[in-house]
């Protein structure tokens, strides 16, 4: 796993020795004041690009100049580029995360090794320095990302290198506060790019197994408490829904637990992912066509894994615990099949109406046996269903709860680390849909409301304290190639999940 290594740079932009000095800038028809010193000393290419009106400064919008070294005595960065926000005031931490992301992209197809990233003065919008720095940081980690692992070779027209550093240029004054937002932004970084790593694998690779093991390297690494139960243990602890979708997989289901205490005898924040590895539907099997994609459900997972790097290594002062049922979803012999009773952790029964709807069946387990742990919040990740895609698209996390305080709470985290979230109602007359016949609740609800369904589904095993459910199917993964990111896995959830302990832990 490449990693990219950050720097604050308290230069002057004109004095920026690089291979790739990015410029983030807001729309507008002139050059802006503050980088007048910095058009002068790379010979008007600034002025030239701005007032011609080839660069606008639209978002995502990008001008390449190669700088010849004019009046002010010659700039010291190899190319220049130039990277939209749209208009100044609309700018946020995510305008300035999401321009650091297409100029670390850009740099990685230029070859570039090294890149410094610059916001003009005009275009902040008032952002901090911190949380400039953690935006930048966590940008360029983004934008950078790519996974080769299992290829033999790289494709020839695609460049060797990896971005290794980024530089974040801010004044001298700021550089103190930038260093913090920069240490948060490198470990968000770090999280972010372990759980890409971890949905990109293979679902032959990335079985339940392989996510207990990454989780016990966690917890080496960072000295967590880790629980992982094997199906035997799993059986002990009666949880049956868990159990009943791993058992026609030949690959063991895991129920994985990971404890960090900073927080001393404080409630702990606890975080639950679906790791489904595979989901083929098992019997109630899904169609082939794009089924490949279903080895990232375990994205939810992956989240809760990668919130875990980040915790590690900003140890704030907080207790988290974070519970992974994992397992396959498939069909076989011995798979659950529809009409199938089966027994909960909580010990409601569940009757089957579709064993492709396996995620909440997994997860209510948790729901139930996180209860010991009397957790001050949970929260969930789930890519639980497709219909939230067709609600809200690849654009938003579909959110529902017990708790409003809690569901602004998570709203305002989604916010600052631009995984934003929509909610849904919960309202009681969605429950009815899943009123069964001959157990206590059914799995399914039919094709209406079906991220409501799933959620309802979940909430009939919450008990005790405030929760929030995060479908996060349409947005685990991407099918386009947008210039501030790489097609795949989006690591989603892990810049969430970390804004909302860091403002818990008052960090
Ligand atoms: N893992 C899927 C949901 C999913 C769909 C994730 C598309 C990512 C992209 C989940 O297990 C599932 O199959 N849900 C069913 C539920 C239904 C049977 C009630 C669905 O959405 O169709
Ligand atoms: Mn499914
Ligand atoms: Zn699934």
């Amino acid at each position: 796993m490449s990693s990219l290594t950050s720097a604050i740079v308290a230069t002057a932009l004109e004095d920026v020795e690089t291979p790739l000095l990015a410029v983030a800038l807001a729309e507008g028809s002139s050059v802006p004041a503050s980088l007048s010193r910095l058009d002068k000393a790379t010979g008007g290419g600034l002025t030239r690009a701005v007032t011609s009106g080839d660069f606008k400064g639209k978002r995502d919008e990008t001008s390449l100049l190669y700088p010849t070294g004019g009046g002010g005595g010659g700039g010291k960065a190899q190319r220049l580029l130039l990277v939209g926000m749209g208009k100044a005031r609309d700018v946020t931490r995510n305008g300035i995360r999401r321009a650091a992301a297409v100029a670390a992209k850009r740099a990685r197809a230029l070859g570039a090794k090294q890149l410094a990233c610059a916001v003009a003065a005009e275009a902040r919008n008032g952002t901090t320095a911190r949380d400039l720095a953690q935006a930048i940081v966590e940008g360029a980690a983004q934008g950078a990302w790519r996974f080769t692992e299992l290829k033999a070779a790289p494709p020839s027209e695609e460049p060797r290198v990896e971005v290794e550093a980024v530089g974040i240029v801010c004044d001298a004054r700021e550089a103190k506060e930038a260093a913090a937002g920069q240490r948060t932004g490198d470990a968000i970084a770090a999280g972010h790019r372990f759980a890409r790593y971890l949905q990109a694998q293979p679902g032959n690779v990335c079985t339940p197994a392989y996510l207990a093991d990454q989780a016990k390297r966690l917890a080496d690494t960072y000295a967590f408490g880790l629980t992982v139960l094997d199906r035997a243990a799993i059986e002990r602890e009666g949880m049956g829904a868990l159990l009943a979708v791993a058992q026609g997989s030949v690959q063991e289901p895991r129920f994985v637990v990971l404890e960090y205490r900073g927080g001393g005898d404080t409630a702990p924040i606890a975080l639950i992912g679906k790791g489904v590895t595979f989901d083929s539907g098992g019997i109630s099997i899904k169609p082939a066509q794009n089924m490949e994609d279903m080895k990232f459900d375990m994205s939810g997972a992956a989240a809760v894994l990668g919130t875990f790097e980040v915790l590690g290594r900003l140890k704030p002062q907080i207790n988290v615990v974070g519970l992974i049922p994992a397992t396959e979803n498939l069909p076989s012999g011995a798979a659950l099949k529809p009409g199938d009773v089966i027994r909960s952790h909580l010990g409601k029964t569940i009757e089957i109406i579709n064993t492709d709807a396996e995620g909440r069946l997994i997860l209510c387990d948790a729901l139930s046996y996180v209860r010991r742990f009397k957790p001050a919040a949970v929260l969930d990740a789930a890519t639980l269903t497709g219909a939230v895609v067709v609600a809200l698209g690849h654009v938003a996390i579909g959110v529902m709860g017990t708790d409003e305080a809690l569901l602004g709470e998570v709203r305002d985290a989604g916010e600052r680390a631009g995984e934003r979230c929509w909610p849904l109602p919960l309202w009681e007359e969605y429950r009815e849909l899943l009123k069964s016949d001959v157990a206590d609740v059914k799995n399914s609800g039919g094709r209406g409301a079906g991220t409501i369904t799933g959620g309802w589904f979940l909430r009939e095993f919450v008990d005790g304290y405030p929760w929030v459910h995060l479908d996060i199917a349409g947005t685990a993964y991407t099918d386009s190639e947008a210039p501030y990111q790489t097609k795949g896995p989006t690591a989603v959830g892990v810049r969430l999940f970390s804004e909302f302990i860091l403002k818990r832990a008052g960090a």
